[in-house]
């Protein structure tokens, strides 16, 4: 069957076999991987969490992991990472992801304004080291802030899939009742399963909730104070992950605490000798010169829109081709020299004059 397609699939080049099937219907794919949106719902006003059916080629997730998003906007294919927020095991094979609204970000107000059922998106198999381990922590501490919520609500519904028994507190902040995503389904399992505590916490409403103001030390006795014995999985905006780090390091258990970082943290720079030379677009015939930022900023400024992501080297979304010159990995301080090679944009800077195929 596979050789049979490779050959349909050399009749159909350039273009490949997905090109002409998608004209007919665009989940009818060979390779690649789409999700049809199935079902559209807001449960608040800044977020919208929709239901999507994969293509065949879905190999599903482990709870926590993410996939990439693709969607086309005023012609251009745009991708972001969206870590699915329902359980591993869904019998129906749908996978649900909820999408915050930036303030003008591009994809996430695309989906708020224009998701609806029938839409195709492009998806990627899921990927990501955060994940529950097996076998499962004895107790499990889940904290999330915001969007974050994802990952670590699909932690806690796969856990209850799974008739876990140990101990699980859900802990989340949100700016106040109304910002909080998916709050019908959280009371429901807080009230199903003896194990599970929901501990809301709200950090500009003052009556109701669990809990009241910024994460710190109290909140943590006050909802899960065996927290030194169990393992934490944590999820949210920058100034709450860095809180419960420090505090965990003060403890000396940071290797209990696991987590995933939706935005960027920001990049080493570059040592001010080596923003030197040219950065050439080759295929644009445009040049500029090095500024020290990463390939992806340059290319940016010199009015360039190529394709990125997460932006912090985990989607691969921004690889293009380098053609030549030296360029330096600022995650892991490698440098690389050679020709027709493949760089993440995001992560990349140049060192000295670089070319490319962009
Ligand atoms: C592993 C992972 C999992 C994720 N899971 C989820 C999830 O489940 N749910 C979720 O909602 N999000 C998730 N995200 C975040 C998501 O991928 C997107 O980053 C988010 O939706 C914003 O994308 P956007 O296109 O709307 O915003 P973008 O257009 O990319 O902009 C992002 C932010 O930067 C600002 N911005 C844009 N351009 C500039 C600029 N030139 N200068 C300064 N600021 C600028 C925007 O105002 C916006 O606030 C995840 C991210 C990662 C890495
Ligand atoms: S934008 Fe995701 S790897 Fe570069």
């Amino acid at each position: 069957m596979t050789g049979l397609l490779d050959a349909v699939e050399a009749l159909a080049t350039p273009h490949g076999l997905d090109r002409y099937l998608e004209l007919v219907n665009p989940m009818w794919t060979v390779r690649e991987l789409r999700a049809e949106v199935e079902c559209v719902h807001r449960s608040t006003d800044d977020s919208i969490t929709l239901t999507l059916r994969p293509t065949r080629q879905w190999q599903g997730f482990r709870a926590g992991q993410f996939v990439n998003v693709s969607v086309d906007i005023d012609g251009v294919r745009r991708t972001r990472c969206y870590s699915p927020a329902c359980s591993q095991h869904r019998r129906d094979g749908r996978i649900e992801i909820t999408v915050k609204a930036h303030p003008q970000g591009l994809v996430s107000q695309y989906l708020h304004a224009h998701a609806r059922r029938g839409m195709v998106l492009g998806l990627s198999q899921a990927d990501g080291a955060f994940a529950l381990p097996s076998p499962r922590p004895s107790r499990v501490l889940l904290v999330s802030g915001g969007s974050g919520i994802t990952p670590v609500l699909s932690m806690l519904r796969t856990l209850v899939d799974e008739h876990y028994d140990g101990e699980i507190v859900f802990l989340h902040y949100a700016f106040d009742e109304q910002h909080v995503a998916h709050l019908d389904d959280l009371r429901a399992l807080d009230a199903a399963h003896d194990n599970v505590r929901v501990v809301l916490a709200y950090t500009e409403q003052q009556l109701g909730g669990d809990l009241h103001g910024l994460f710190g030390h109290a909140h943590l006795a006050e909802a899960a104070p065996w927290h030194r014995d169990a393992e934490t999985y944590l999820c949210g905006p920058a100034p709450l992950m860095q809180a419960v780090r420090e505090h965990y390091d003060g403890l000396g258990i940071g290797h209990r605490l696991h987590s995933e970082d939706f935005a960027p943290a920001p990049l080493a720079p570059l040592p001010a000798q080596d923003a030197t030379g040219d950065v050439t677009f080759t295929r644009s015939g445009t040049s500029a010169t090095n500024d020290g930022g990463t390939l992806l900023e340059q290319a940016e400024a010199a009015g360039l829109r190529p394709e990125f992501g997460c932006r912090m080297g985990i989607c691969f979304s921004c690889t293009q081709v380098k053609s030549s010159g030296c360029t330096r990995n600022v995650r892991t301080g490698e440098t690389n020299s050679d020709p027709d090679v493949e760089v993440q944009l995001c992560i990349n800077v140049p060192v000295g004059d670089v070319a490319l195929d962009l």
